[in-house]
């Protein structure tokens, strides 16, 4: 079966510094993966990269057999790719259901049958919370919440690929614990690939199925998600301890 995405090569450049050099990954559809790096290895580049919000400099992307890189940002929410950027980003003055008609935007166009109607219900199903905020401004919901309806905002445009930029930054531990749940629950209910990125590399290698290990904009290592938990390297330098530890 073909890949869902392939990244084959991808270098992004600011200026004179290179965030991703050379970088080549794949998720297959239905599938988890994480990119694990630590601040500044390149994370944010090579989703914003794969988003169309970065230019490239070298290499491709396909995305169900079709070349993205091209692509402008607003088209993909029509083509399946949602992206969840990293800070949430919720419009802190536009409701809780404002902010989740937004995550329509773009995407009636290419899909005429698809309702809202039910896709805000079913966001309110799996975020109860949202539900009974939903008159709220944004702006006034917690860090968990406002976490919660970014997903939920992605999740309106009924994507195939989800990318999740560290959704778990600057969040209480408990917190921390309920949005990986979430995220698990997404990934087995909507049936949706997701592509993880994240700097808590023990809860995101036990969400995924494969990983990859990103320092200084080089894939490093890679495997499934398993066995780098196990790794010496991986644990000493991510999982702060040695085997057992976790
Ligand atoms: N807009 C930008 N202009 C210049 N350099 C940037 C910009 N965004 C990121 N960088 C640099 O690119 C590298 C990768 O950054 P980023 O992709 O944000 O990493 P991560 O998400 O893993 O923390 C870092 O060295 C960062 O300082
Ligand atoms: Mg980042």
């Amino acid at each position: 079966m073909a890949n869902l995405l392939e990244v084959s090569n991808i270098s992004l450049h600011y200026g004179a510094i290179k965030a991703l050099d050379n970088v080549s990954i794949s998720v297959e559809e239905n599938e988890v993966v994480t990119v694990l790096g630590a601040n500044g290895a390149g994370k944010t580049s090579l989703l914003r990269a794969i988003s169309g919000l970065g230019k490239l400099s070298g290499g491709t992307i396909y995305y169900k057999g079709k070349k993205l890189s091209d692509n402008l940002p607003y088209t993909l929410a029509g083509m399946g790719i949602a992206h969840v950027p990293e800070g949430r980003h919720v419009f802190a003055t536009l409701t809780v259901r404002e902010n989740l008609l937004l995550g329509m935007y773009g995407v009636k166009r290419y899909r005429p049958g698809s309702s809202l109607k039910s896709k805000e219900d079913r966001v309110y199903e799996l975020f109860p919370i949202l539900k009974e905020r939903k008159n709220q401004l944004a702006g006034t919901l917690s860090g968990g919440e406002q976490q919660m309806l970014a997903l939920g905002r992605a999740l309106v445009s009924s994507p195939s690929l989800l990318l999740l930029d560290e959704p778990s930054l600057g969040l209480a531990p408990i917190i921390v614990q309920e949005i990986f749940d979430l995220i698990r629950k997404i990934h087995i209910e909507e049936r949706v690939a997701i592509l993880l990125v994240e700097q808590n590399a023990r809860k995101a290698l036990k969400a995924a199925s494969k990983g990859y290990i990103l320092e200084l904009g080089k894939i490093v290592m890679e495997g499934e998600a398993k066995k780098l938990a196990e790794d010496e390297r991986v644990r000493h330098a991510y999982l702060g301890g040695r085997a057992g530890a976790c």
